[in-house]
């Protein structure tokens, strides 16, 4: 089922979201827009519906699931009663709902295992967005939901995106309109009086230090994590966001240096017989040449990067570009998620120029 909610009418949007927590409740899988990223929900408390997740998909099953839910009450349950420090709750208080992740000790007992890939472990958030809020309250139950992109693709951010990866693997598709932030929620976990950063995300490091300014916060994110270790954030071993091409990063201080390094490669690709691609930014576009130049957002707007990075991974991709150079912003706010993301998109290769 495809529901087009963007501009329905109110009788219309509230019957969409009635029927498409219906599926829900039946076990059926739904993808649906937050602000990050569009997920694809099932009932997290029965582990008939998760498998339809992971099988959609073709996630690993040793990578857990976050659990959304409407508000901090469904809580109480679902996570254990006395886990809740007063971080937990600072952090709930500042950026509930939001895109924050908080990593929290499971209930037993009260979502199916499947969810948590066997931790004792859950992460849980409340999306700021309308159509996943009032999808929630309908359903009525904690929804598990990963991004809605067959594993190891860009994380979608327009319902076509999702129906691209999953049209016929999944129940039904609420079409909202684009996401908001462009990148998935931070995940975060407190241990041993500090705060770890599993995954950077829509809460920026600036932001979550200015909540807890006592708190030492750590990035724990690893980024080369090889497949035999046991990483923090599971997700964080396998290849993502990956473009069908090869793709590097060209970073640096000098805009100028970094140009003429990145055109020069691109000419060499070029002169190799590849169909090349530069993912660079607005202000940059004029200096390039390439079979397609896209702007991944504007430098002056940290914010319109991380809105329009998976759109434009998926674009090479939709003209078989081979041969991507991708210039790297600054790693500062939002900068710290979308090199996050573009360095596993990249497979790890950053030349520093
Ligand atoms: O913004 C988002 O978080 C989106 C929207 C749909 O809410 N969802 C999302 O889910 O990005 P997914 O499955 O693509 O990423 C979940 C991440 C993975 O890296 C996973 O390993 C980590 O969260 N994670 C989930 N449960 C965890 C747990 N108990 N402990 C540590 N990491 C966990
Ligand atoms: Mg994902």
């Amino acid at each position: 089922v495809y529901w087009k909610i963007e501009e329905a009418s109110a009788a219309d949007y509230r019957q969409a979201l009635i029927e498409a927590a219906r599926l829900l409740r039946q076990g059926e899988t739904v993808a649906f827009p937050t602000e990050t990223v569009y997920g694809l929900g099932a009932d997290a408390t029965s582990s008939a519906a998760v498998e339809r997740i992971f099988k959609a998909k073709g996630r690993p099953s040793d990578n857990p699931l976050i659990v959304h839910i409407a508000d901090e009450d469904q809580l109480s349950g679902l996570v254990q009663a006395d886990a809740l420090q007063d971080a937990h709750r600072a952090l709930m208080r500042a950026f509930w709902p939001g895109p924050l992740t908080i990593v929290l000790p499971v209930q037993s007992g009260s979502i199916s295992p499947l969810v948590t890939a066997g931790l004792t472990t859950v992460g849980v958030r409340v999306p700021d967005h309308p159509v996943a809020l009032e999808l929630l309250r309908e359903a009525g139950v904690p929804v598990a939901a990963p991004s809605a992109n067959s594993s190891g693709r860009p994380s979608p951010t327009l319902a076509s995106h999702v129906r691209d990866d999953l049209d016929g693997r999944i129940g039904g598709i609420v079409d909202g309109g684009p996401a908001g932030v462009g990148v998935e929620s931070t995940v975060v976990q407190l241990a041993d009086g500090a705060l770890y950063v599993l995954r950077p995300g829509g809460v920026t490091m600036e932001q979550l230090q200015r909540v807890l300014p006592l708190m030492r916060i750590h990035a724990a994110a690893h980024e080369e994590v090889r497949a035999s270790e046991t990483p923090r954030a599971p997700g964080m071993k396998y290849t993502h966001y990956a473009p069908q091409g090869y793709m590097h990063i060209v970073s640096g201080d000098d805009p100028a240096a970094i140009a003429a390094w990145l055109q020069q490669d691109i000419d060499a690709a070029k002169s190799r017989g590849e169909t090349t691609g530069i993912l660079t930014f607005s202000e940059h576009v004029p200096r390039y040449s390439a079979d397609l130049v896209l702007a991944c957002g504007s430098l002056a707007e940290p914010e319109s990067i991380a809105q329009a990075l998976y759109a434009a991974l998926r674009t090479f991709d939709e003209h078989g570009i081979r041969y991507i150079a991708a210039e790297g912003c600054p790693e500062t706010g939002i900068g710290q998620a979308v090199m996050n993301r573009l360095r596993k998109a990249a497979g790890h290769r950053l030349v520093q120029v």
